[in-house]
Protein backbone atom coordinates (compact mmCIF):
# COMPACT_ATOMS: atom_id res chain seq x y z
CA UNK A 1 0.00 0.00 0.00
CA UNK A 2 1.48 3.46 -0.94
CA UNK A 3 2.01 6.16 1.66
CA UNK A 4 2.77 9.76 1.53
CA UNK A 5 4.69 10.60 4.23
CA UNK A 6 4.44 14.52 5.33
CA UNK A 7 6.29 16.34 8.30
CA UNK A 8 4.11 19.65 7.88
CA UNK A 9 5.26 23.05 9.43
CA UNK A 10 7.27 24.33 6.17
CA UNK A 11 6.29 27.23 4.30
CA UNK A 12 6.08 26.44 1.04
CA UNK A 13 7.79 29.10 -1.40
CA UNK A 14 8.79 29.50 -5.39
CA UNK A 15 7.17 28.78 -8.17
CA UNK A 16 4.46 25.63 -9.79
CA UNK A 17 2.77 25.19 -13.17
CA UNK A 18 -0.44 23.61 -13.18
CA UNK A 19 -1.37 20.54 -15.31
CA UNK A 20 -4.03 20.74 -17.68
CA UNK A 21 -7.64 20.68 -17.08
CA UNK A 22 -8.86 16.60 -15.92
CA UNK A 23 -12.22 17.58 -16.30
CA UNK A 24 -11.80 19.15 -19.80
CA UNK A 25 -9.49 16.11 -20.91
CA UNK A 26 -12.19 13.69 -19.86
CA UNK A 27 -15.22 14.92 -21.83
CA UNK A 28 -12.80 16.16 -25.25
CA UNK A 29 -11.29 12.21 -25.04
CA UNK A 30 -14.72 10.85 -25.22
CA UNK A 31 -15.82 13.35 -27.88
CA UNK A 32 -12.66 11.92 -30.16
CA UNK A 33 -15.43 9.13 -30.72
CA UNK A 34 -17.62 11.13 -33.00
CA UNK A 35 -15.24 11.00 -35.96
CA UNK A 36 -13.09 8.29 -37.73
CA UNK A 37 -10.33 10.61 -38.22
CA UNK A 38 -7.08 11.37 -37.01
CA UNK A 39 -7.69 13.73 -32.99
CA UNK A 40 -5.14 14.87 -31.55
CA UNK A 41 -4.97 16.47 -28.06
CA UNK A 42 -2.45 18.22 -26.02
CA UNK A 43 -1.72 19.52 -22.34
CA UNK A 44 -3.31 16.08 -21.36
CA UNK A 45 -2.32 15.55 -17.87
CA UNK A 46 -1.24 11.90 -16.74
CA UNK A 47 -3.63 10.99 -14.26
CA UNK A 48 -5.17 7.74 -13.23
CA UNK A 49 -8.49 9.24 -14.48
CA UNK A 50 -7.19 10.28 -17.62
CA UNK A 51 -5.89 6.55 -18.01
CA UNK A 52 -8.70 4.68 -17.45
CA UNK A 53 -10.57 6.90 -19.98
CA UNK A 54 -7.99 5.76 -22.57
CA UNK A 55 -8.63 2.24 -21.57
CA UNK A 56 -12.45 2.80 -22.19
CA UNK A 57 -11.95 3.90 -26.19
CA UNK A 58 -9.06 1.31 -26.53
CA UNK A 59 -11.34 -1.44 -25.16
CA UNK A 60 -13.85 0.12 -27.94
CA UNK A 61 -11.09 -1.16 -30.40
CA UNK A 62 -9.93 2.50 -30.96
CA UNK A 63 -6.39 3.17 -31.35
CA UNK A 64 -4.45 5.30 -29.05
CA UNK A 65 -1.37 6.54 -27.99
CA UNK A 66 0.00 8.85 -25.35
CA UNK A 67 2.87 10.48 -24.79
CA UNK A 68 2.31 11.36 -21.07
CA UNK A 69 5.76 13.57 -20.56
CA UNK A 70 4.71 15.79 -23.47
CA UNK A 71 0.82 15.30 -22.51
CA UNK A 72 0.06 14.31 -26.70
CA UNK A 73 -2.63 12.05 -27.27
CA UNK A 74 -3.51 10.74 -30.43
CA UNK A 75 -7.13 9.42 -31.07
CA UNK A 76 -8.11 6.93 -33.85
CA UNK A 77 -11.49 5.34 -33.89
CA UNK A 78 -11.75 4.36 -37.59
CA UNK A 79 -14.45 3.66 -39.69
CA UNK A 80 -15.63 0.15 -38.53
CA UNK A 81 -18.13 0.39 -35.97
CA UNK A 82 -16.88 0.55 -32.50
CA UNK A 83 -16.86 -2.60 -30.32
CA UNK A 84 -18.87 -2.76 -27.04
CA UNK A 85 -17.60 -1.08 -24.02
CA UNK A 86 -16.17 -3.52 -21.36
CA UNK A 87 -18.98 -3.49 -18.59
CA UNK A 88 -15.70 -3.75 -15.79
CA UNK A 89 -13.93 -1.31 -17.23
CA UNK A 90 -16.64 1.56 -17.32
CA UNK A 91 -18.05 0.91 -14.01
CA UNK A 92 -14.50 1.66 -12.57
CA UNK A 93 -14.95 5.72 -13.22
CA UNK A 94 -18.01 7.69 -13.46
CA UNK A 95 -16.61 9.95 -16.11
CA UNK A 96 -17.11 6.69 -18.35
CA UNK A 97 -20.37 7.54 -18.65
CA UNK A 98 -19.76 10.31 -21.48
CA UNK A 99 -19.04 8.24 -24.17
CA UNK A 100 -23.30 7.42 -24.03
CA UNK A 101 -23.63 10.08 -26.27
CA UNK A 102 -20.70 10.22 -28.77
CA UNK A 103 -21.68 5.94 -28.95
CA UNK A 104 -25.12 7.13 -29.58
CA UNK A 105 -24.73 9.71 -32.46
CA UNK A 106 -21.90 7.52 -34.36
CA UNK A 107 -22.95 3.73 -33.44
CA UNK A 108 -27.31 4.28 -32.48
CA UNK A 109 -26.93 1.84 -29.93
CA UNK A 110 -25.07 1.16 -26.88
CA UNK A 111 -25.28 -0.63 -23.19
CA UNK A 112 -23.24 1.13 -20.36
CA UNK A 113 -23.26 0.47 -16.87
CA UNK A 114 -25.14 2.29 -14.80
CA UNK A 115 -22.57 4.77 -12.62
CA UNK A 116 -24.46 3.49 -9.26
CA UNK A 117 -23.84 5.03 -5.91
CA UNK A 118 -20.24 6.65 -5.41
CA UNK A 119 -18.39 7.61 -2.36
CA UNK A 120 -19.50 10.80 -2.87
CA UNK A 121 -23.36 10.68 -3.26
CA UNK A 122 -25.46 8.78 -5.06
CA UNK A 123 -25.52 10.88 -8.72
CA UNK A 124 -27.48 10.03 -10.73
CA UNK A 125 -27.88 10.45 -14.45
CA UNK A 126 -31.70 10.46 -15.34
CA UNK A 127 -30.48 14.36 -16.77
CA UNK A 128 -28.46 12.54 -19.09
CA UNK A 129 -30.80 9.85 -20.32
CA UNK A 130 -33.68 12.81 -20.41
CA UNK A 131 -31.90 14.64 -23.08
CA UNK A 132 -30.93 12.39 -25.15
CA UNK A 133 -35.04 11.00 -24.82
CA UNK A 134 -35.81 14.07 -25.66
CA UNK A 135 -33.73 13.80 -29.02
CA UNK A 136 -35.38 10.57 -30.17
CA UNK A 137 -33.20 8.12 -28.38
CA UNK A 138 -34.98 5.28 -26.09
CA UNK A 139 -33.29 3.80 -22.88
CA UNK A 140 -34.15 0.56 -20.91
CA UNK A 141 -32.06 -0.55 -17.88
CA UNK A 142 -31.08 -4.26 -18.39
CA UNK A 143 -28.99 -6.15 -15.75
CA UNK A 144 -27.94 -2.99 -13.94
CA UNK A 145 -26.58 -1.26 -17.33
CA UNK A 146 -28.56 1.28 -19.76
CA UNK A 147 -29.10 0.32 -23.00
CA UNK A 148 -29.82 2.76 -25.49
CA UNK A 149 -31.06 2.96 -28.98
CA UNK A 150 -32.00 5.13 -32.11
CA UNK A 151 -33.31 5.44 -35.44
CA UNK A 152 -30.99 8.76 -35.70
CA UNK A 153 -31.09 11.33 -33.34
CA UNK A 154 -32.57 14.89 -33.99
CA UNK A 155 -32.06 18.25 -32.53
CA UNK A 156 -34.42 18.89 -29.91
CA UNK A 157 -35.59 21.94 -27.10
CA UNK A 158 -34.11 20.26 -24.01
CA UNK A 159 -34.44 22.19 -20.47
CA UNK A 160 -32.03 20.61 -17.63
CA UNK A 161 -33.50 20.50 -14.29
CA UNK A 162 -30.11 21.35 -12.73
CA UNK A 163 -27.01 22.67 -14.52
CA UNK A 164 -25.39 19.24 -14.70
CA UNK A 165 -21.71 19.03 -15.99
CA UNK A 166 -21.56 15.89 -17.45
CA UNK A 167 -25.82 16.11 -18.67
CA UNK A 168 -25.16 19.45 -20.65
CA UNK A 169 -21.38 17.25 -21.99
CA UNK A 170 -23.06 14.45 -23.12
CA UNK A 171 -26.29 15.75 -24.93
CA UNK A 172 -24.13 18.48 -26.44
CA UNK A 173 -21.96 15.91 -28.10
CA UNK A 174 -24.58 13.58 -29.16
CA UNK A 175 -26.52 17.50 -30.66
CA UNK A 176 -23.69 17.79 -33.00
CA UNK A 177 -24.61 15.03 -35.03
CA UNK A 178 -28.08 14.73 -34.43
CA UNK A 179 -30.22 16.19 -37.07
CA UNK A 180 -31.49 19.61 -37.08
CA UNK A 181 -30.98 21.99 -33.86
CA UNK A 182 -30.81 21.77 -30.13
CA UNK A 183 -31.30 23.97 -28.07
CA UNK A 184 -30.07 23.30 -24.60
CA UNK A 185 -31.12 25.57 -21.87
CA UNK A 186 -30.16 25.61 -17.86
CA UNK A 187 -27.29 23.93 -19.45
CA UNK A 188 -23.68 24.32 -17.52
CA UNK A 189 -21.70 27.12 -17.78
CA UNK A 190 -18.06 25.62 -16.18
CA UNK A 191 -14.92 26.63 -17.81
CA UNK A 192 -14.43 22.94 -19.02
CA UNK A 193 -18.27 22.86 -20.67
CA UNK A 194 -16.76 25.94 -22.64
CA UNK A 195 -13.30 23.87 -23.32
CA UNK A 196 -15.18 20.67 -24.99
CA UNK A 197 -17.41 23.19 -27.31
CA UNK A 198 -14.44 24.74 -29.00
CA UNK A 199 -13.06 21.21 -29.58
CA UNK A 200 -15.89 19.90 -30.97
CA UNK A 201 -16.19 23.07 -33.70
CA UNK A 202 -12.68 22.69 -34.35
CA UNK A 203 -13.54 19.16 -35.40
CA UNK A 204 -16.34 21.06 -37.46
CA UNK A 205 -19.45 21.17 -35.26
CA UNK A 206 -21.55 24.16 -34.60
CA UNK A 207 -22.19 24.68 -30.69
CA UNK A 208 -22.60 28.43 -29.72
CA UNK A 209 -22.74 30.13 -26.02
CA UNK A 210 -21.18 27.98 -24.51
CA UNK A 211 -20.54 29.24 -21.03
CA UNK A 212 -23.95 30.20 -20.79
CA UNK A 213 -27.10 28.62 -19.61
CA UNK A 214 -28.17 28.67 -22.66
CA UNK A 215 -26.57 26.30 -26.19
CA UNK A 216 -27.51 25.94 -29.64
CA UNK A 217 -25.74 23.31 -31.15
CA UNK A 218 -26.51 22.82 -35.06
CA UNK A 219 -26.38 19.43 -36.33
CA UNK A 220 -23.59 18.34 -38.98
CA UNK A 221 -23.33 15.45 -41.08
CA UNK A 222 -20.09 14.54 -39.57
CA UNK A 223 -16.90 15.58 -38.02
CA UNK A 224 -12.96 15.33 -38.46
CA UNK A 225 -9.63 15.05 -37.10
CA UNK A 226 -8.86 18.34 -35.32
CA UNK A 227 -5.32 19.20 -33.10
CA UNK A 228 -6.49 21.05 -29.78
CA UNK A 229 -5.02 21.81 -26.64
CA UNK A 230 -6.78 21.54 -23.02
CA UNK A 231 -7.08 24.86 -20.43
CA UNK A 232 -5.21 24.23 -17.41
CA UNK A 233 -6.86 22.66 -14.48
CA UNK A 234 -8.86 25.48 -11.96
CA UNK A 235 -8.94 22.76 -9.36
CA UNK A 236 -5.66 21.70 -9.34
CA UNK A 237 -4.21 25.40 -9.48
CA UNK A 238 -6.93 26.30 -6.47
CA UNK A 239 -5.56 23.33 -4.83
CA UNK A 240 -1.88 25.14 -4.78
CA UNK A 241 -2.76 28.20 -3.94
CA UNK A 242 -4.40 26.88 -0.64
CA UNK A 243 -1.38 25.22 -0.44
CA UNK A 244 0.46 28.32 -0.05
CA UNK A 245 -1.67 29.68 2.15
CA UNK A 246 -2.44 27.33 4.39
CA UNK A 247 1.60 26.49 5.52
CA UNK A 248 1.96 30.17 5.72
CA UNK A 249 3.95 30.31 2.50
CA UNK A 250 4.36 32.80 -0.72
CA UNK A 251 3.86 31.17 -3.88
CA UNK A 252 3.58 31.45 -7.55
CA UNK A 253 1.14 29.07 -9.27
CA UNK A 254 2.06 29.47 -13.32
CA UNK A 255 -0.32 28.72 -16.02
CA UNK A 256 -3.26 29.53 -14.04
CA UNK A 257 -6.77 31.24 -16.29
CA UNK A 258 -7.43 33.62 -13.23
CA UNK A 259 -10.97 34.49 -14.74
CA UNK A 260 -11.67 30.91 -13.41
CA UNK A 261 -10.97 31.15 -9.99
CA UNK A 262 -12.64 34.43 -9.08
CA UNK A 263 -15.50 32.50 -6.27
CA UNK A 264 -11.91 31.66 -4.65
CA UNK A 265 -9.77 34.37 -5.10
CA UNK A 266 -12.93 36.19 -3.44
CA UNK A 267 -13.17 33.93 -0.45
CA UNK A 268 -9.59 33.69 0.24
CA UNK A 269 -9.67 37.53 -0.02
CA UNK A 270 -12.06 37.72 2.68
CA UNK A 271 -10.60 35.38 5.09
CA UNK A 272 -7.88 37.91 4.58
CA UNK A 273 -5.14 36.11 2.49
CA UNK A 274 -3.01 37.30 -0.26
CA UNK A 275 -3.91 36.01 -3.99
CA UNK A 276 -3.00 38.39 -6.93
CA UNK A 277 -2.95 38.20 -10.35
CA UNK A 278 0.78 38.47 -11.44
CA UNK A 279 0.89 38.38 -15.44
CA UNK A 280 -1.78 37.40 -18.01
CA UNK A 281 -1.43 33.21 -16.76
CA UNK A 282 0.08 33.19 -13.02
CA UNK A 283 -1.32 33.81 -9.55
CA UNK A 284 0.66 34.85 -6.50
CA UNK A 285 -0.63 33.17 -3.07
CA UNK A 286 0.86 34.23 0.65
CA UNK A 287 -0.60 33.79 3.81
CA UNK A 288 -1.16 37.53 6.12
CA UNK A 289 -1.17 36.40 9.56
CA UNK A 290 -4.10 34.47 10.73
CA UNK A 291 -6.94 33.42 8.35
CA UNK A 292 -10.05 34.45 9.07
CA UNK A 293 -13.38 32.82 9.17
CA UNK A 294 -15.89 33.12 6.53
CA UNK A 295 -18.66 31.08 5.82
CA UNK A 296 -19.24 29.52 2.13
CA UNK A 297 -21.89 27.69 0.18
CA UNK A 298 -20.88 25.67 -2.95
CA UNK A 299 -22.94 26.53 -6.13
CA UNK A 300 -22.56 25.76 -9.83
CA UNK A 301 -20.27 27.94 -12.02
CA UNK A 302 -19.16 30.32 -11.49
CA UNK A 303 -20.26 29.58 -7.83
CA UNK A 304 -17.66 28.42 -5.27
CA UNK A 305 -17.02 24.92 -6.83
CA UNK A 306 -17.52 22.01 -5.20
CA UNK A 307 -13.86 20.27 -5.74
CA UNK A 308 -12.61 22.62 -3.66
CA UNK A 309 -14.83 22.70 -0.77
CA UNK A 310 -12.45 20.42 1.47
CA UNK A 311 -9.45 21.99 0.34
CA UNK A 312 -11.06 25.47 2.04
CA UNK A 313 -12.14 22.96 4.87
CA UNK A 314 -8.63 22.24 5.56
CA UNK A 315 -7.23 25.96 5.47
CA UNK A 316 -10.66 26.97 7.94
CA UNK A 317 -9.87 24.18 10.36
CA UNK A 318 -6.80 26.68 11.06
CA UNK A 319 -8.83 29.97 11.35
CA UNK A 320 -9.01 32.38 14.03
CA UNK A 321 -13.29 31.99 14.54
CA UNK A 322 -16.01 29.71 13.52
CA UNK A 323 -16.86 29.22 9.90
CA UNK A 324 -19.49 27.42 7.93
CA UNK A 325 -19.48 25.59 4.96
CA UNK A 326 -22.62 24.36 2.84
CA UNK A 327 -22.11 22.17 0.43
CA UNK A 328 -24.91 22.22 -1.88
CA UNK A 329 -23.94 19.75 -4.74
CA UNK A 330 -23.19 16.35 -3.39
CA UNK A 331 -25.09 14.78 -0.38
CA UNK A 332 -22.08 13.32 0.73
CA UNK A 333 -19.29 15.52 0.39
CA UNK A 334 -17.86 16.04 4.03
CA UNK A 335 -15.98 12.50 4.01
CA UNK A 336 -12.57 13.98 5.15
CA UNK A 337 -14.22 15.57 8.34
CA UNK A 338 -13.34 12.78 10.11
CA UNK A 339 -9.35 13.09 9.28
CA UNK A 340 -9.08 16.14 9.35
CA UNK A 341 -10.66 15.74 13.18
CA UNK A 342 -8.20 13.50 13.81
CA UNK A 343 -5.51 15.96 13.47
CA UNK A 344 -6.80 17.66 15.77
CA UNK A 345 -9.53 20.23 13.52
CA UNK A 346 -13.00 20.95 15.13
CA UNK A 347 -15.60 20.29 12.72
CA UNK A 348 -19.15 19.25 13.11
CA UNK A 349 -21.72 18.50 10.78
CA UNK A 350 -25.72 19.81 10.59
CA UNK A 351 -27.33 18.90 7.52
CA UNK A 352 -25.60 20.14 4.33
CA UNK A 353 -23.83 22.35 6.49
CA UNK A 354 -20.04 22.22 8.47
CA UNK A 355 -19.33 24.31 11.60
CA UNK A 356 -15.59 24.73 11.63
CA UNK A 357 -14.29 26.26 14.92
CA UNK A 358 -10.81 26.78 13.80
CA UNK A 359 -8.00 25.80 16.15
CA UNK A 360 -4.46 27.38 16.27
CA UNK A 361 -2.87 24.28 15.08
CA UNK A 362 -2.96 20.47 13.92
CA UNK A 363 -1.20 18.05 14.77
CA UNK A 364 -0.26 15.27 11.96
CA UNK A 365 -1.68 11.51 12.46
CA UNK A 366 -2.67 8.36 10.13
CA UNK A 367 -5.28 9.27 8.09
CA UNK A 368 -6.94 7.43 5.18
CA UNK A 369 -8.32 9.49 2.29
CA UNK A 370 -11.75 9.28 1.39
CA UNK A 371 -11.97 10.43 -2.16
CA UNK A 372 -10.16 12.25 -4.83
CA UNK A 373 -11.04 16.04 -3.14
CA UNK A 374 -11.08 14.88 0.01
CA UNK A 375 -7.52 13.54 -0.27
CA UNK A 376 -6.19 16.84 -1.09
CA UNK A 377 -7.83 18.22 1.71
CA UNK A 378 -6.30 16.15 4.34
CA UNK A 379 -2.70 17.03 2.25
CA UNK A 380 -2.78 20.10 2.71
CA UNK A 381 -3.61 19.76 6.35
CA UNK A 382 -0.90 17.43 6.74
CA UNK A 383 1.71 19.84 5.06
CA UNK A 384 0.15 22.31 7.39
CA UNK A 385 0.28 20.49 11.32
CA UNK A 386 3.47 20.19 13.80
CA UNK A 387 4.39 16.38 13.29
CA UNK A 388 3.94 14.12 11.02
CA UNK A 389 1.07 12.71 9.00
CA UNK A 390 1.10 9.43 6.68
CA UNK A 391 -1.95 9.86 4.30
CA UNK A 392 -3.10 6.22 2.51
CA UNK A 393 -5.43 5.53 0.29
CA UNK A 394 -3.59 7.49 -2.57
CA UNK A 395 -5.47 6.40 -5.53
CA UNK A 396 -7.77 8.10 -4.71
CA UNK A 397 -4.84 11.27 -5.23
CA UNK A 398 -3.79 9.87 -8.53
CA UNK A 399 -7.34 9.88 -10.13
CA UNK A 400 -6.43 14.05 -9.86
CA UNK A 401 -3.25 14.63 -9.53
CA UNK A 402 -0.23 13.97 -11.29
CA UNK A 403 3.14 13.88 -9.18
CA UNK A 404 2.11 16.42 -6.43
CA UNK A 405 4.29 15.29 -4.11
CA UNK A 406 7.55 16.08 -6.31
CA UNK A 407 5.72 19.38 -7.58
CA UNK A 408 5.52 19.89 -3.52
CA UNK A 409 8.45 18.89 -2.54
CA UNK A 410 10.43 21.42 -4.98
CA UNK A 411 8.72 24.14 -3.31
CA UNK A 412 10.05 23.30 0.49
CA UNK A 413 7.59 20.33 1.39
CA UNK A 414 8.69 17.77 2.89
CA UNK A 415 6.95 14.60 1.87
CA UNK A 416 8.16 11.47 0.77
CA UNK A 417 6.46 8.61 -1.25
CA UNK A 418 6.90 5.65 0.67
CA UNK A 419 5.69 2.58 -2.30
CA UNK A 420 5.03 -0.93 -0.91
CA UNK A 421 8.35 -2.14 -2.69
CA UNK A 422 10.56 0.43 -0.85
CA UNK A 423 9.51 -0.93 2.50
CA UNK A 424 9.84 -4.44 1.36
CA UNK A 425 13.52 -3.80 0.13
CA UNK A 426 14.05 -1.62 3.59
CA UNK A 427 12.71 -4.12 5.39
CA UNK A 428 14.81 -7.11 3.65
CA UNK A 429 17.57 -4.78 3.46
CA UNK A 430 17.30 -5.33 -0.61
C1 LIG B 1 -18.53 17.04 -12.72
C2 LIG B 1 -17.07 16.97 -12.38
C3 LIG B 1 -16.87 16.91 -10.87
C4 LIG B 1 -17.59 18.05 -10.19
C5 LIG B 1 -19.05 18.12 -10.63
C6 LIG B 1 -19.79 19.33 -10.10
C7 LIG B 1 -16.10 15.85 -14.30
C8 LIG B 1 -15.46 14.63 -14.86
N1 LIG B 1 -16.47 15.81 -13.01
O1 LIG B 1 -19.12 15.82 -12.26
O2 LIG B 1 -15.47 16.99 -10.60
O3 LIG B 1 -17.56 17.87 -8.79
O4 LIG B 1 -19.11 18.16 -12.08
O5 LIG B 1 -19.15 20.50 -10.46
O6 LIG B 1 -16.24 16.86 -14.97
N2 LIG B 1 -27.30 14.95 -11.06
C9 LIG B 1 -28.56 14.44 -11.16
N3 LIG B 1 -28.94 13.84 -12.34
C10 LIG B 1 -28.08 13.74 -13.40
C11 LIG B 1 -26.78 14.27 -13.28
C12 LIG B 1 -26.41 14.87 -12.09
O7 LIG B 1 -29.35 14.51 -10.22
O8 LIG B 1 -28.47 13.19 -14.43
C13 LIG B 1 -26.87 15.58 -9.78
C14 LIG B 1 -25.73 14.80 -9.15
O9 LIG B 1 -26.23 13.74 -8.37
C15 LIG B 1 -25.06 15.85 -8.32
C16 LIG B 1 -25.26 17.13 -9.13
O10 LIG B 1 -26.30 16.84 -10.05
O11 LIG B 1 -25.71 15.99 -7.08
C17 LIG B 1 -24.03 17.57 -9.90
O12 LIG B 1 -23.64 16.57 -10.80
P1 LIG B 1 -22.93 16.90 -12.19
O13 LIG B 1 -22.87 18.37 -12.42
O14 LIG B 1 -23.56 16.05 -13.23
O15 LIG B 1 -21.46 16.38 -11.89
P2 LIG B 1 -20.57 15.40 -12.77
O16 LIG B 1 -20.70 15.74 -14.21
O17 LIG B 1 -20.77 14.00 -12.34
Amino acid sequence: MDRLLIRGGTPLRGRVKVNGSKNAALPIIAAALLTGDRVIIEEVPDLLDVRTMIAVLEGLGTAVDYHPEGGRLRVVSGDPPLAAPHARLVSRMRASFLILGPLLARKKEVSLPLPGGCAIGTRPVDLHLKGLAAMGAEFAIVNGAVVGRTAGLRGAQIYLDFPSVGATENIMMAATLACGTTILENAATEPEIVDLANFLNSMGASVVGAGTPRIRIEGVSALGGTRYSIIPDRIEAGTLLLAGIITGGDLIVENVLPDHLKALKAKLMEAGAIVEEVGPAAMRAAANGLTAAVDLKTAPYPGFSTDLQPQFMALLALSGGIGTITETIFENRFRHIEGLNRMGAQIQVEGRRAIVRGQPSLSGAPVIAPDLRGAAALLLAGLAAGGETELCGLEHLWRGYGRLEERLASLGARIELVSEESEWAMQTGG
